[in-house]
């Protein structure tokens, strides 16, 4: 993919991660744009890729589609069986990271139409299906797993704050059939709630356990610190 823009990263210290932003030059034009502002980033092709893959060295995709691999391979089971719901998808690294591992990716899923359409244009005919809310119905959710065979539910940086709810995971976990994998990369700094939040929500399930956990660097944020998350993948029971 050929990037026909530049940009620059806003390096300014003590910004959350929600508040980076960076300067796009992109046709003549020049303007400031929030990294989590996603409609926006996944409209110019490559964009996501050149700032948060490329220049930010985030390792989410890879090192969640690692875990759902040695997650299903600790219960005797090949990549090729797996069959996977990629949620907070977004234009499609994380899919690409499973099918590079043998995976089958069916279904993708996020809260914007942009993320759909940029997985579209720029990975077309990996997800047979992709739906688009903030909040799925669980009862379509739970028809394509039947419909589809799935059983692996997979979120890189997508579930927590600001992004999917935890309850609104547990609700789509309950749809997936026993043997499934569920792999997850979740913000772990100081004062984060997330992990302790999937946690409680793990805890809470006796069909689920927890076979992958560790901590890993997701990504460097714009001010170059290191940015460290939990990967963790369970399997039902
Ligand atoms: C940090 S990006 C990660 C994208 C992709 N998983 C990756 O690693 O390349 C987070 C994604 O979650 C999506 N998202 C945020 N809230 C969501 C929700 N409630 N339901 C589904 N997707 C959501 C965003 O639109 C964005 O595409």
């Amino acid at each position: 993919m050929t990037a026909p823009f530049t940009v620059e990263l806003d390096p300014t210290p003590g910004r959350r991660q929600g508040e980076e932003q960076f300067v796009l030059h992109l046709d003549g034009e020049t303007r400031e744009v929030v990294l989590h502002d996603y409609a926006t980033v996944y409209s110019v092709p490559g964009l996501y890729e050149e700032v948060v893959q490329h220049r930010l060295q985030c390792a989410s995709p890879a090192t969640v589609a690692d875990a759902l691999v040695e997650a299903a391979t600790s219960t005797g089971r090949e990549p090729a069986d797996l069959r996977a719901f990629d949620l907070g998808a977004g234009n499609g690294v994380v899919g690409e990271e499973m099918t590079a591992r043998g995976v089958t990716v069916v279904v993708g899923a996020d809260g914007i139409g942009e993320a759909r359409d940029a997985a579209h244009r720029d990975r077309p005919g990996m997800y047979a299906h992709y739906l688009v809310g903030e909040r799925l119905e669980s009862s379509e959710v739970a028809r394509l797993v039947r419909e589809e065979r799935l059983d692996a539910l997979v979120a890189a940086g997508a579930v927590g704050e600001g992004h999917v709810p935890v309850d609104a995971l547990a609700e789509l976990w309950s749809t997936f059939p026993p043997g499934s994998v569920l792999a997850l990369t979740l913000k772990d700094g100081e004062g984060d709630h997330d992990v302790a939040d999937v946690d409680a929500m793990l805890a809470g399930l006796d069909d689920t356990s927890v076979v992958v956990r560790r901590r890993f660097r997701h990504r460097l944020s714009m001010a170059g610190n290191e940015l460290y998350y939990l990967v963790l993948a369970a399997v039902k029971g």
